[in-house]
């Protein structure tokens, strides 16, 4: 399969077994399951079953279940799963992802604000979030890269060098309390600096000071960079004079640069201005195929989390709906290259009768998927391969 897109119509349950053996194992795995709601949307999504609560829980529970078995089974090693939910039923889906994954497995449960004007809808709060839950299938081997090149700020680099690069200085002394003489032995050793030249190095030179690696509070604690190091990179290291807690002193400090490639961790409370909002999706919907899907995903929260996986992943949705995921999938290979593919499935579910999709001729979800992949290969590229 060479085309960035591949759509599959059917049931998942049905569809799942077979797809590792025809594609190879998925890198990453992306869901936006029916949520429970009982809202009467363009596909059903209410798995109520009789009006208990428990049993609506139940039965949902049991419709997950053997599809994410059967999703895991068609994963690397080293994939991952993000998995979309809100407050209906995120309890149960913890759990169940903690069963079929493993709690060890468990990456992230993260705050995604798709609503930021909050629901106004009924009483009580008005809800402006919802979640996404990330595991991996084997935490160990994972090679999800839990930072962005997107969220990097250059206000957090204030410094200028010489040749206009941006940088800030990180103490090279290590501020995690875990490490300590005692821990951490071969790093605690005498430095040598000069805060006037700000030169450093791993042995005595003229007007140097003796520095060791000290807490605020003065009691021994040890460096970041081994002896090595320090002599193989001295001039990405700054001596300085400090006003600490205990006075002045003269410390070490790394020359942190600003590149092309930099990552920051990405944090868990995703907002709305980074990567898009429902309004937002409906709005992206609306220009390639038309206002057709109630409660699409946006494009930008699907490509953060593309960027977390290598750029030559096997994405699976296999509850693909509007086909946000594969649009994603094109975008971020036009964007930066990479050559990501996408497997999306949908069932053939009918639209609601009288709804924009049915109104526009598209009388299954599975049609609404297919015109949105066929105008994303037409429009952004990478083709689509229909069965
Ligand atoms: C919440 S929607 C996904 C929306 C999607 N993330 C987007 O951005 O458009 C869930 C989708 O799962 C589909 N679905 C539900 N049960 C399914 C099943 N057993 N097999 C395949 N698709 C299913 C529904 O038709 C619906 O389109």
């Amino acid at each position: 399969m060479q085309e960035w897109n591949t759509f599959i119509e059917g049931d998942n349950l049905d569809m799942l077994p077979g797809l590792a053996a025809t594609y190879g194992p998925v890198d990453l795995v992306y869901i936006d399951p029916p949520y429970n709601t009982g809202n009467d949307f363009a596909y059903r999504d209410d798995f109520r079953n009789g009006d208990a609560k428990k049993t609506r829980h139940l039965a949902w529970v049991a419709m997950m279940r053997p599809r994410l078995e059967a999703a895991r089974e068609q994963m690397k090693d080293s994939a991952a799963i993000f998995v979309s939910i809100d407050d209906n039923e995120v309890a149960h889906l913890r759990l169940l992802m903690d069963d079929v994954f493993g709690e060890q497995n468990f990456l992230a449960q993260v705050v995604v604000n798709l609503n930021p004007k909050g629901r106004q809808l009924g009483r009580g709060f008005a809800t402006s979030h919802e979640y996404l839950l990330v595991y991996a299938r084997d935490a160990r081997l994972s090679v999800l890269d839990a930072s962005s090149t997107e969220t990097v700020v250059e206000g957090d680099f204030p410094l200028t060098g010489a040749d206009g690069r941006r940088y800030r200085h990180l103490p090279l002394r290590n501020t995690n309390k875990k490490f300590n003489p005692v821990t951490a032995r071969t790093l605690h050793f005498t430095i040598w600096g000069d805060p006037e030249s700000g030169r450093v190095a791993t042995i005595p030179f003229e007007g140097a000071h003796e520095i060791s690696p000290v807490f605020g509070d003065g009691r021994p604690a040890v460096w970041r960079w081994s002896r090595p190091l320090i002599d193989r990179r001295p001039d990405d290291l700054v001596c300085r004079l400090i006003k600490g807690r205990m006075g002045e002193r003269v410390d070490v400090f790394q020359k942190d640069w600003l590149h092309e490639d930099r990552r920051k961790k990405l944090n868990t409370i995703w907002l709305a201005e980074e990567v898009g909002s429902t309004d937002t999706a409906v709005a992206e919907l609306k220009e390639i195929v038309g206002h057709v899907f109630e409660s699409p995903k946006p494009t930008g929260l699907i490509r953060r989390i593309l960027g977390t996986m290598p750029a030559d992943a096997l994405v699976l949705d296999f509850f693909a709906g509007s086909g946000t995921t594969g649009h994603a999938v094109a975008l971020q290979n036009a964007a930066d290259g990479g050559s990501r593919r996408c497997i999306s499935v949908n069932s053939a579910e009918p639209t609601r009768e009288g709804s924009n999709s049915r109104n526009a001729g598209l009388s299954t979800v599975a049609d609404i998927t297919r015109a949105r992949l066929r105008a994303v290969a037409a429009t952004v590229g990478g083709g689509l391969s229909e069965h």
